[in-house]
């Protein structure tokens, strides 16, 4: 059996995922002398590589520019590459980044993008606005079309359909697999946005998809205080163009919050349990609360997506959508103001809880979304189930006494 300590060789494939994820991403670099090595790669700050001779300035043999990434880069995405079981990954310095260079690395001028109608909102502000500035067009299908109602979509021009599964903040879910099978028999590349399953609930090149994106901000960093974007693909063609947009756009990312997010990515498995398995028992006493419309989240037997999310995830993370009974915008407001261990903010995936209203940023042009009362967002963290649970109790009598009008 190989002896970890010194052993920085590939994991074994018949590892578990969480055992490969812990052990992958070792390089050279980590070693001290011949013997000795360190846990986790030394964060080298360069913009400058002094190379050892005139000749090899201009060999590919070595890295030559800080830029272009050094040690921790490279351990970080072998390590992405183990997590989505891709050839290659490519790194932007945000998940809005890495959605922007998997579309730019893709698309040419006069092509046409099929986009879901529950891609993440700042997605659609780059299909409508930049995108098409440099001639891209998008048009939307329904967040829960059919497989054969996109294909019918497809028009001489449509180069590409980007997947969001669940959707953002309606969490309706699509049948990826099928899209994927159906569009690479028409010679259409596909891309999805990942972060939902943080790369470890679903595997998108597995299931087909040509690019999976993921937000590393979010579930990978697991801490609230880093921005990073992942793009990986198995087809060399992506591959190449990837790498072609990131040299020649000039993207970079930073080698500490390289080093960051590996040091999250250590644990992404064990986190994302237990803020699946929190969701899904407050999810289900949320049910069951008379102040409740319905529950947004696949795992639930109720959701119209529960088979789909059954046969092709392995579990839920923390986000889900709620609606409540019909009330005005001021009783969701107490609602929210009233809870204590729910923060209100926006970029979910660290250990702590949030809550958010989704209502003013809600925007669907394909099918109009009827959730028949106000959307909350929740994101369940780390904290006790029983401690969030009583928060939300209590948050949830103030909805109730503002309905009344008696608060
Ligand atoms: C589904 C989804 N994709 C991408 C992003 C963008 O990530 P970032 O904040 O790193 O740009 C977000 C952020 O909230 C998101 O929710």
């Amino acid at each position: 059996m190989a002896d970890l300590k010194t052993d920085t060789s590939p994991p074994a494939p018949n590892w578990c995922e969480s055992t490969r994820l812990l052990h992958t991403g070792d390089s050279a670099a980590t070693r001290l002398g011949t013997e000795a090595r360190i846990v986790n790669p030394p964060v080298q700050r360069a913009s400058t590589v002094l190379m050892p001779n005139a000749a090899s300035l201009y060999s590919l043999d070595q890295p030559s520019y800080g830029r272009l990434g050094l040690g921790v880069q490279a351990a970080l995405q072998t390590a992405l590459c183990e997590l989505e079981g891709a050839q290659d990954v490519a790194l932007f310095s945000s998940g809005a980044g890495a959605i922007t260079g998997a579309l730019m690395s893709v698309l040419s001028s006069g092509d046409e993008l099929l986009a879901a109608d529950g891609v993440y909102r700042p997605t659609r502000r780059l299909c409508n606005g930049t995108l098409k500035r440099f001639g891209v067009s998008t048009r939307y299908y329904p967040a829960r079309a059919s497989v054969d109602e996109i294909m019918a979509m497809v028009g001489p021009d449509t180069r590409a359909i980007l997947l969001e599964s669940p959707a953002s903040l309606t969490f309706e879910m699509q049948d990826t697999p099928a899209i994927a099978a159906a569009a690479r028999a028409r010679g259409l590349i596909t891309l999805i946005d990942n972060t939902w399953a943080a790369g470890v609930l679903f595997k998108p090149l597995a299931a087909g998809v040509d690019l999976s994106i993921q937000a590393l901000t979010k579930y990978v960093s697991g801490a609230s205080d880093v921005f990073m974007g992942s793009v990986a693909t198995s087809d060399p063609r992506w591959s190449q163009a990837l790498k072609t947009f990131v040299l020649e756009t000039g993207w970079a990312v930073s080698p500490d919050d390289c080093y960051t997010l590996l040091r999250g990515l250590r644990t992404l498995p064990l986190r994302l349990q237990r803020h699946g398995e929190s969701a899904l028992q407050i999810a289900q006493w949320l049910e069951a609360q008379p102040e409740v419309k319905s529950v947004l989240c696949p795992a639930l037997p109720s959701s119209p997506d529960h088979a789909l999310w059954r046969r092709d995830y392995s579990g839920i993370c923390g986000l889900f959508g709620v609606i409540l009974q019909p009330a005005p915008p001021r009783a969701v407001e107490a609602f929210l103001d009233r809870l204590t261990l729910f923060g209100l903010g926006f970029s979910w995936g660290g250990f702590e809880s949030l809550a958010i209203h989704c209502d003013p940023q809600v925007q669907r042009t394909a099918r109009p979304w009827l959730g028949l009362g106000p959307l909350v967002r929740l994101h369940i963290g780390l904290e006790a189930p029983s401690d969030l649970i009583a928060d939300l109790r209590q948050g949830l009598d103030v909805f109730a006494a503002a309905c009344e009008g008696t608060v």
